[in-house]
């Protein structure tokens, strides 16, 4: 049985902390499985990490849903007996243009693949709407605030809530969301107190990234901890350098196929064979 959004709340409530990791296709969703997280995300990120876009921005609901199928393969095949709660982004402009098109994109996400829960950035009032039409119609949603990379050309990638003023937003924003109805919040690039407090005023878990230790949980795009992405987000370092590590495995083997060939190896000599024994 694979996990469901309350696991993430009891998780909570037992105080033990919450893992999510990124995952674009049934590879890597076998492989984070395997490494026993809690919940995955097929993250609009893989429009930049996965199909060499500059931004999340271009990315479509088709090509979510395509990926979020393969990852669903993968979860199913890694972790038949209870799988992590698997997750996907609605892209930008999917959400943005009326209850009944959202209400559409979020439905088609849980009809047309493995995945339990949406994931939506932001906290205008008619985000707000949105989702509770979604949570009201048995929809799931993770909300999304601080760093929204679907909104770049107003924020950047840089920290956000710096100051007293934005803070203060981001909390309203924060229970706001959690009144809507979301069933877990991910923090993105904001102050770690900041994080900590809303972790603790909050009921719903809060996943951080980039917003300190003091998190119910903690989300990373696998890409980045695998060193495999270009950009590396100065708050996601890599746990190891992928991009070397695979290129140095790759380039020996068309080294190897490059060299010249050996020459043929003598075949071996048979050790005389004792004398078969009389009987
Ligand atoms: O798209 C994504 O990978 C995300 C994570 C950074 C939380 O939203």
């Amino acid at each position: 049985m694979p996990l469901r959004p309350a696991d993430l709340t009891r998780r909570k409530q037992a105080g033990l902390p919450i893992t999510v990791l990124t995952a674009w296709d049934a590879l890597s969703a076998a492989v984070v499985a395997g490494a026993g997280v809690d919940a995955v995300l097929v993250g609009d990120s893989l429009a930049m990490a996965v199909l060499g876009h500059a931004t999340t921005l271009p990315v479509t609901l088709e090509e979510m849903l395509h990926h979020c199928r393969a990852a669903g393969r993968g979860l199913a095949a890694a972790a038949p007996n209870g799988s992590p709660l698997l997750i996907c982004d609605l892209p930008f402009l999917t959400y943005q243009c009326g209850l009944e098109e959202a209400l559409a994109a979020a439905g088609r996400v849980l009809k047309e693949t493995p995945a339990v829960a949406v994931k939506l950035e932001g906290a205008e009032p008619e985000t707000l709407a949105v989702i509770d039409r979604m949570v009201r119609s048995g929809i799931p949603v993770m909300g999304h605030l601080g760093l929204t990379p679907q909104s770049v050309h107003q924020l950047g990638y840089r920290r956000q809530a710096g100051d007293p003023v934005s803070q203060e937003r981001l909390r309203r924003r924060a229970l706001a969301l959690q009144e809507a109805g979301c069933f877990a919040l991910v923090l993105e690039h904001i102050p770690a107190e900041l994080a900590t407090e809303l972790s603790l005023r909050l009921a719903i878990p809060v996943i951080g990234i980039g917003a300190g230790d003091g998190c119910d949980g903690q989300v990373r795009v696998t890409a980045d901890l695998l060193g495999l992405t270009s950009r590396q987000p100065p708050f996601s370092p890599p746990l190891v350098d992928g991009r070397a590590i695979a290129g140095e495995a790759l380039g020996r083997w068309v080294r190897e196929q490059r060299a010249p060939a050996a020459p043929p190896a003598a075949p071996p000599t048979r050790p005389a064979s004792p004398a078969a024994p009389h009987c």
